[in-house]
């Protein structure tokens, strides 16, 4: 079972996808979709300790619930049932003193059950907050409308990693997330590894995360931050430790030069059509940050932050008309000639 997520797609994908799919997508047809587990996003589907804590805790907080509003209602139809009132002008000091005793008695159990609740949460809170020792691995995340730059931290300036949208970590390893944000409050949560983590402009939050397993677990951006909020996810992949080394040495070497001329031209494309004053490609001379870096993009499995599938198609949609797919989306369109927009496109997906 999958959870297909579906997306409005730029005509523009249509005019230059290739393969078997292409007529379809002319014609207006399902537009490609992100195939995740059908628990990708599941709170109740932990994933490492962080998330089983929350989620122990979620299940806590559901049976004190359930059993408050069991007895409410009970107690509700019972004195229905009962319907006893004093006759007009007659007091009636034993239900009065009786009545007295259940008001006590009920705000005593209110106030166990909140002071009951509270001594669940905070032990979860401090091991929450508590920071994992031996974490050989710090990744400082950056939200900004409406994506998430990914920083891995090294040491050694020239071993740090810059990619955008997907955080790669090794599983059954913590890894502590540093979380900042650039323009607006945005929020963390990737429900099968943690709660919430909010991510404030000139603060500085950080949180422990472990996938006990390899696989992909989706978040979301959970705080408000503008028109394209909802499309502002983030996906996790948790790989093997050595598949994990193998990934964070190829996104530390420096794009790999054009294999043809196609795709010779695209480098040229690229420089030409102003793409380097928001986005860098690591050995080609851009370096801007506005954009997410574009150095290993065809290595990602999405684009515009979870909204479309890294195919060539969508690339080319987005590329031609960011705001469909993405209205108010900081990308601005930049209208190619199918003269270069092919070897743009050819270019850019030669960037493993
Ligand atoms: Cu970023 Cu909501």
């Amino acid at each position: 079972m999958s959870l297909r997520l579906r997306r409005p797609l730029a005509a523009g994908c249509a005019a230059v996808a290739t393969g078997p799919a292409a007529p379809a997508a002319a014609m207006g047809a399902a537009p490609p979709s992100i195939p995740l587990p059908a628990d990708a996003q599941s709170l109740l589907a932990a994933a490492g300790p962080q998330a089983a804590r929350i989620e122990w805790l979620w299940w806590v907080y559901v049976a004190v619930v359930v059993a408050v509003y069991v007895a409410v209602t009970i107690a509700l139809c019972s004195a229905l049932w009962r319907g006893r009132r004093p006759e007009a002008g007659q007091a009636d000091p034993r239900l009065d003193a009786r009545l007295g005793r259940g008001v006590a008695a009920a705000v005593a159990a209110t106030v166990a059950v909140l002071i009951g609740l509270l001594a669940a949460t905070l032990p979860i809170d401090r091991q929450l907050a508590r920071a994992e020792r031996d974490q050989a691995i710090t990744v400082e995340i950056t939200a900004q409308q409406w994506w998430w730059r990914i920083e891995y931290d090294d040491p050694t300036p020239s071993l740090r990693v810059t990619t955008a949208n997907e955080l790669v970590i090794p599983a059954g390893e913590p890894v502590r997330l540093r979380l900042l944000a650039q323009d607006v409050i945005h929020s963390f949560w990737v429900p099968r590894l943690h709660g919430k983590a909010d991510m404030i402009p000139g603060q500085q939050n950080a949180i422990t995360i472990q996938a006990d397993a390899p696989g992909v677990y989706r978040g979301q951006c959970a705080e408000f931050c503008g028109l394209q909020h909802a499309r502002m996810a983030l996906l996790v992949e948790a790989l093997p430790r050595a598949d994990f080394e193998a990934w964070l040495t190829a996104q530390r070497a420096a794009a790999a030069a054009p294999a043809d001329a196609a795709a010779r031209r695209g480098r040229e494309v690229f420089r030409s059509a102003g793409c380097p004053l928001c986005h860098a490609i690591r050995g080609t001379g851009a370096f801007a940050s506005l954009g997410p870096d574009l150095t290993h993009l065809a290595s990602r499995r999405t684009l515009a932050a979870g909204s479309l599938p890294n195919a060539r198609g969508p690339l080319a949609g987005w590329i031609a008309d960011p705001q469909h797919g993405k209205p108010g989306a900081r990308m601005p369109a930049v209208p190619l000639p199918a003269a270069d927009l092919e070897p743009l496109l050819a270019y850019l997906g030669s960037l493993r």
